[in-house]
């Protein structure tokens, strides 16, 4: 708990000075909150869901006249009959009222005549106080003075944009907010979860939705130590992140495109490309490393999925809140309203109370999100780890902003994981590595697809090309009734060309370790070839021992393009290449397309594309790492490096750590030093004669060599 979520003493507590103090300092927060604005600033409203300054100020008094001076401060008649109509927010139960969009209308009262209303209301509030307490005036108060404070939240985040609409950008108060000092890495802290309490207890002033304390499930999970920085939410606006239809939820995609969102709420990109934003000290570079606000909940998702986690659940992050004592979570209060995961609703045994009042927050209970903490605009003190936020998916005006969380996948990753095993190894290593075929979840196996697209990847290209033109040759090689294994199917595109000139394969059994990419493509060959067999088999092909099942009884042909064969070290594909001559046995053929050695200045662009592509595949092997393993790595603090080594003939891609920085997988630790790099890939480029030499080694007969025009790449005919 910080010192700002500390309970303040309840009314129920206080002797009548407290209580009068208490009242009147309150009242006078949203006077001087107030006071830096004009009356025509007070009574503008920008869009339906603000409400103008004045119209706060008349509201909230009206809340104490309605519900505490009219039933309980005996001869108590109300200032105005007609405010009630001005004034009341929501209440069915207390009578109609002036429509929410034209609160902006109410020119009448005055801004000055609200003031004389509350200095009126105020002064009947102390003459209440003073006389007998009866816990339900206490109980009323309490609720009047936490309402009061939310508005006051309001009148900020509700000035903001309207000051948000003006040419001008005031400031509502002036000056820049001091820079703010490097965050550093977020850090995951793990939970364990388990049947948790949350919601507030009996003791002390709650809202009603904070009721009942009642137990709930949760599963392992980490949160973030920190929220998400504008510095990080750049890098998902220059990834393409608002552009990206798979990253969003459907009503969130719509949202985007009709509103035309590119970046936060109030977010604006200059001539020279430097993005500002409004604040209440009005328009200000964005400090990269200030938390990011004034997102909506379908931002907040759609950036979450993008960097591979997700948002909390409410459970989660209260449990986590009230777990974590004072260090280990930052930003819990002050930072940004917290987008959870979590619908509005009501928690188990939840009850409007009686009366007008019952409906202050229970008829809201549906279409919204909940958020947690705080805010800059929060008063202090008015929130808590129970504390439930509600606003609209598509809301940005209030100051919303993302801590990310995760399944803790850590515990259920069993001792002898080979994803985990090979990681602490390759990182272990000096210099550091990571076997490329973690490349491939399914945004990995998007990503590749996305590169063959690129005008720089000549490869898929060239030999696709070739395919094209060598596939009658290769289907004369091809015996009936054949079942074609291919190792490293990814999309299965190129399988394609085959199939077309080879209509005598019965069965197609692809390896791949990528579930997605061998689900998606095995249905949409299903679809294409009707009267084919499709048997595929998520394995390591390095390691499988045995045929998929289907391929069985059939005589296997193999196929291996993609030059994938070039990801492994001339020992390597030597003992991979034998390896598949066991599984294929004596007599198959085996088709393998592998790229030629050529020049660096044709190489280098092919894996360092202009759109970032092949950077965003090299980065999301972290990002696989921290989904799969609980991984702390921070993938805007790679860089993304490929270089030629002459002397081994390979491309070599790189992770460059910009930073000193320690990560976490699981419960290894592993320094980086700034400029240290992980080796995650190699691509053999072979001479053609090399690579034969390599095949012959491994017990295979060259039968034929079909090279391609410039630039080069080979298509071989392998016999066992
Ligand atoms: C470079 S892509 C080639 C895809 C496809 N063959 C083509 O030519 O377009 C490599 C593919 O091999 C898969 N892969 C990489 N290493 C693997 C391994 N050790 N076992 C199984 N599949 C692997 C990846 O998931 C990916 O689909």
């Amino acid at each position: 708990m910080t010192p700002d979520d500390m309970p303040a003493m309840t009314v129920a507590e206080c002797s009548v000075e407290a209580l009068v103090d208490r009242y009147q300092m309150v009242r006078r927060r949203t006077e001087t909150l107030a006071a830096p604005l004009s009356p025509e600033d007070q009574s503008a409203q920008s869009m339906p869901d603000a409400s103008p300054t004045k119209w706060h100020r008349g509201h909230t008094t009206w809340f104490f006249e309605t519900f505490l001076l009219t039933p309980f401060l005996p001869g108590y008649t109300v200032y105005d009959p007609a405010f009630g109509y001005l004034f009341n927010s929501y209440y069915e139960a207390v009578g109609p009222r002036q429509p929410r969009p034209q609160r902006g209308l109410l020119t009448r009262p005055s801004a000055q005549a609200v003031g004389a209303y509350r200095a009126h209301v105020d002064a009947a509030m102390v003459r209440l106080l003073e006389g007998p307490l009866t816990p339900e005036i206490r109980e009323r108060l309490e609720l009047g003075l936490n309402h009061e404070e939310q508005h006051q939240e309001l009148i900020l985040m509700d000035i903001l944009h309207l000051f948000a609409q003006s040419p001008l950008s005031p400031a509502y108060q002036p000056g820049a907010a001091p820079a703010r000092p490097d965050p550093g890495p977020q850090r995951f802290h793990r939970f364990a979860g388990g049947l948790v309490e949350i919601g507030a207890c009996e003791a002390g002033f709650a809202f009603d939705n904070e009721r009942p304390r009642h137990k709930t499930y949760v599963a392992p999970f980490r949160l973030s130590d920190r929220l998400v920085t504008n510095g990080e939410w750049l890098a998902f606006i220059e990834a393409g992140g608002y552009g990206r239809a798979d990253l969003w939820l459907s009503e969130g995609w719509a949202t985007v495109n009709a509103e035309g969102w590119e970046a936060p709420g109030y977010w604006r990109r200059d001539e020279d490309g430097a993005w500002t934003t409004m604040t209440l000290r009005g328009r200000h570079p964005v400090d990269p490393n200030a938390p990011v606000v004034h997102v909506s909940y379908y931002e907040a998702a759609a950036y979450a999925a993008w960097s591979g986690r997700r948002l909390p659940t409410e459970a989660e992050w209260e449990a986590a809140a009230t777990a974590s004592g004072m260090t280990a979570l930052r930003q819990l209060y002050g930072g940004a309203w917290q987008w959870t995961a979590s619908a509005y609703g009501a928690y188990p045994g939840f009850k409007p109370g009686p009366g007008a009042l019952g409906e202050y927050n229970g008829k809201f209970m549906v279409s919204q999100m909940t958020l947690r903490g705080g805010c800059e605009a929060t008063p202090p003190g008015h929130t808590r780890s129970t504390y439930r936020n509600f606003f609209h998916p598509g809301s940005r005006w209030m100051f919303g902003g993302v801590r990310l969380a995760d399944d803790d996948r850590l515990s259920e990753v069993k001792p002898g994981d080979s994803f985990l095993d090979e990681v602490v190894k390759g990182l272990s290593a000096s210099p550091k590595t990571l076997p490329a075929k973690y490349f491939y979840d399914a945004e990995g196996s998007r990503l590749f697809e996305a590169i063959c697209e690129l005008p720089e990847y000549y490869l898929t290209r060239t030999e696709t090309a070739l395919l094209r033109q060598i596939a009658p040759e290769i289907a004369a090689r091809i015996p009936d009734g054949a079942a074609l294994v291919e190792f490293g199917s990814g999309a299965s595109t190129k399988t394609r060309i085959v199939l077309d000139a080879a209509p005598q394969i019965a069965v197609y059994a692809p390896i791949d370790i990528s579930p997605t990419a061998l689900d998606e493509a095995a249905t949409s060959l299903r679809k294409a070839y009707p009267n084919l067999a499709v048997a595929p088999l998520v394995d390591d092909f390095t390691k499988a021992m045995t045929l998929p099942e289907g391929a069985k009884g059939h005589t296997p042909v193999g196929f291996f393009p993609g030059s994938t064969i070039g990801n492994f070290a001339p020992d390597e594909a030597e003992a991979l290449l034998r390896q598949a001559r066991t599984l294929l046995g004596e007599g198959s053929l085996f088709i393998v397309g592998a790229d030629v050695a050529k020049d660096p200045a044709v190489l280098i662009p092919a894996y360092d594309d202009a759109q970032g592509v092949t950077a965003a595949f090299n980065r999301n092997v972290l990002v696989h790492i921290n989904r799969e393993l609980g991984g702390t790595f921070d993938p805007a603090a790679f860089t993304h490096k490929a270089v030629w080594n002459a002397q081994e003939s390979r491309i070599e891609m790189h992770l460059e750590s910009t930073r000193d920085q320690i990560v976490m997988v699981g419960d290894y630790g592993f320094r980086f030093a700034a400029g240290e790099t992980i080796h995650t890939e190699n691509s053999y480029k072979y001479p053609a004669e090399a690579f034969e030499q390599i095949a012959k080694r491994a017990g295979w007969t060259v039968a034929q060599r079909w090279v391609s025009e410039n630039p080069t790449f080979a298509v071989y005919a392998l016999t066992a």
